[in-house]
């Protein structure tokens, strides 16, 4: 199918329709029986919305069948089929804050219709929606006897063998397992796991998965237990679906400390909130923060706490109606790859990128995404013509995942590498033995230069406002800039003439290139565009060595004992000094004033040295960059993430979860604010909290969840 923007319904509606039906029914078994889908979910969920549209308005009956009113897809005869005792639903789905709120009112309709909810009282339990695969859990005394994936709600798969070798599940519940008990929850595979899976199958030349459902559910699907058992999946429980012989729960919150109890695993980040209000607001904290964990989650679900109002609500052909799940923008698409070509960057490397078929994705429409690499373009297959599937996630660039290897041309052939630079000189590219990069070493190179200066007026090097990729090609094209010291020589009547520039734009760029002179020596050695030196190896060359002329100077063993230097960068900083073009280009710099700020040197103590402390979450007192800057003139390193050599932690507000936990896990000291500048001011850390004394046991409270 098309790039899966929503497609307006042509000619007849009863035969859209009855195309849709059969579309989405070839779409389920691709994705449920197959685990190798055709189109993202987000397409999958566009059509399925468009028929829901259509047969509220032109079916006169909406038959059983219907892909609206069915889940999942039947399962597959490889295995034994297990029936269901309850059946396995799916979720209704809120695309935007005014769905759910829509959600929210037919709710209270309905919980006023029963006459006696005293609506005051309803609370909300907020769940993250694992992107994984379904399954339900079977234990009679205590002992796991099935483990199914949802099929079509109805009947699914017995997976039993499989799900023993996750040790997540426990086989056993101990003492005080009920009769019988049916748990549900997700079975995922983290992303640290997805991605090196993936990283070991390309470096070997092999297809990499499209992503992690799709791969934990392929190795749920396994025949041989033991393949299951090599794949880390993993295990979130979100239901207790039936219960005989056990305490008597109200709530589902109190059901899920109970399944705790026996081992469990519950998600920490379970919330029960009081108003609908509150859990929009959930909802829209993890749009923001979904890639602060080591899983995918593709939206939130918002489910009413109180069990027995659950059931007297009940539920439509395929959904309850006490739950919705607030589904995520999209992160993935699928479209059309038009052609592949090659960008050359400032080193001269030549990166493949896919012209795309424009498609919204990750909050923007997307038309190139990057290939990365000769060998991934090989390992992926994907070639002109093919179905692609993109994915951009929160800032990262977009990215081609893979091929829709069935709705393949049958015209397509693989795609070969160009031979020479796109640019209008054609040098001949250069892979080196060993390298998966590939170059164009012409140092003459039109592309290159473009791109050398880009990256030395931009954000992170000299800052030079204005200056940007279309005014750098207008003043090369012009003939006014080869490389950067010419830009210091530039005037206004050199720029006058150009079509559309005024004395205003004339003279803010004059005052911004004048400006730049000045800016902090780290920044004018990132603005050299060095390959691998990035800001933080610069920051470190420039605390210690504090001018240009002593790094030009230094020697290699010199240059790589810089701690956060090392051999790699110390190797191309050396290499680029020693050129004779870099040398000449400083002393022309020079000669048009270049002088960089030098490093503040500190005037602190050094308490925290040797201690690597992450900062997580706003403080109130600093920002990100002054936090960690205040760690390092005291001679201490503030990492983005957290280990095992991490000495503590400091929260502020809206910390990354994944940071937390990871801290929590390790038994990693977590400091507030005030613990944060107690440690800058001593370097000692609190004392640990003693274990609190036993408080007395409260009178229970009947509306309080247990
Ligand atoms: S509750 C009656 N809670 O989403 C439905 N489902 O589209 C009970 N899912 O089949 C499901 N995380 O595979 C629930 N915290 C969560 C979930 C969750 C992921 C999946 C589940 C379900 C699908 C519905």
């Amino acid at each position: 199918m098309a790039s899966g923007e929503q497609v307006e319904p042509v000619g007849d509606p009863i035969e859209r329709i009855v195309e849709l039906r059969a579309q989405i029914a070839h779409h389920n078994r691709r994705y449920h029986e197959l685990d190798d889908p055709e189109i993202s979910d987000a397409d999958y969920d566009l059509l399925v919305r468009e028929l829901a549209t259509l047969e509220a308005t032109h079916a006169d009956a909406v038959p059983v069948d219907s892909p609206t009113q069915t889940v999942g897809s039947a399962p597959s005869v490889a295995f034994t089929p297990v029936v269901h005792r309850v059946a396995m639903m799916s979720l209704d789905n809120a695309m935007d804050g005014a769905e759910l709120q829509a959600w929210g009112e037919r709710l209270v309709r309905a919980m006023e219709r029963l006459g006696d909810v005293d609506l005051s009282t309803v609370a909300y339990c907020c769940e993250l929606k694992i992107d994984g695969v379904a399954v339900a859990l079977s234990y009679e005394d205590g002992v796991l006897v099935s483990g199914a994936t949802r099929g079509d709600g109805r009947v699914g798969e017995d997976v039993t063998a499989n799900l023993r070798t996750l040790a997540d599940i426990p086989t056993e519940l101990g003492s005080g397992a009920p009769r019988r008990l049916e748990v549900r929850g997700e079975v995922y595979l983290p992303l640290s796991a997805f991605e090196a899976t993936n990283a070991a199958l390309l470096a070997a030349g092999q297809k990499p998965y499209v992503n992690p459902r799709n791969t934990a559910a392929g190795s749920l699907r396994q025949k041989d237990p033991a393949v299951t058992a090599q794949r880390k999946l993993r295990f979130w429980t979100y239901q207790l679906a039936e219960i005989d012989g056990g305490p008597g729960l109200v709530s589902h919150e109190a059901s899920l400390r109970y399944l705790e109890g026996f081992g469990f695993p519950v998600n920490p980040q379970v919330q029960l909130l009081r108003s609908l209000d509150a859990a929009l607001a959930r909802c829209q904290y993890w749009v923001e923060h979904r890639h602060d964990l080591d899983y995918d989650i593709d939206g939130v679900v918002v489910k009413l706490d109180d069990l027995a109002l659950r059931t007297r609500l009940g539920s439509t052909a395929r959904a309850p109606r006490w739950a919705i799940a607030y589904k995520f923008p999209p992160e993935e698409r699928t479209t059309i790859l038009r052609d592949i070509e090659v960008s050359i960057g400032r080193t001269g490397r030549a990166t493949p990128f896919a012209r795309l078929e424009p498609v919204f994705v990750g909050g923007v429409t997307v038309e190139t995404a990057t290939l990365h690499n000769e060998d991934q373009v090989a390992a992926k297959d994907v070639r002109p013509g093919d179905t692609v599937i993109v994915r951009r996630a929160g800032d990262v660039i977009p990215e081609v995942v893979g091929a829709v290897v069935s709705l393949r041309p049958e015209d397509s052939a693989p795609w070969t590498f160009p031979r020479s630079c796109p640019c209008p000189l054609s040098t001949p590219l250069v892979r080196a033995e060993g390298e998966s990069d590939t170059f164009c070493v012409e140092a003459e190179c039109p592309y290159q230069r473009a791109q050398r200066l880009i990256h030395f007026a931009s954000r992170g090097a000299m800052d030079i406002e204005g200056l940007g990729e279309r005014t750098v090609q207008l003043l090369i094209d012009a003939g006014l800039v080869n490389d950067p010291a010419d830009l210091y020589g530039l005037h206004a009547e050199d720029l006058m003439g150009f079509e559309g520039w005024g004395e205003t734009s004339v003279g803010n760029l004059l005052r911004a290139i004048e400006a730049s002179k000045t800016r902090p020596l780290a920044n004018v050695l990132v603005s050299f565009g060095v390959r691998h030196l990035g800001p933080a190896a610069a920051g470190a060359l420039a605390s210690r060595f504090g001018s240009i002329e002593a790094i030009a100077e230094a020697r290699q063993e010199e240059l790589a004992a810089v701690e956060g230097v090392g051999p790699i960068i110390a190797a191309t900083v050396r290499t680029w000094f020693d050129r004779p073009t870099a040398r000449e280009l400083l002393a022309r710099l020079a000669a048009a004033g270049l002088a960089p700020a030098a490093p503040a040197v500190s005037t602190e103590r050094p308490v925290l040295a040797g201690r690597s402390i992450v900062v997580t979450g706003a403080l109130a007192g600093f920002s990100r960059e002054e936090a960690e800057a205040a760690i390092v003139a005291r001679g201490g390193k503030s990492p983005g993430s957290v280990s095992k050599k991490t000495t503590a932690v400091v929260v502020g507000a809206d910390p990354g979860a994944s940071k937390l936990t990871k801290a929590t896990d390790l038994g990693i000291p977590i400091l507030d604010e005030e613990q944060f500048l107690a440690l800058l001011a001593t370097g000692e850390l609190p004392e640990p909290e003693p274990e609190p004394e036993p408080e007395p046991e409260p009178a229970p409270d009947p509306s309080a969840p247990t």
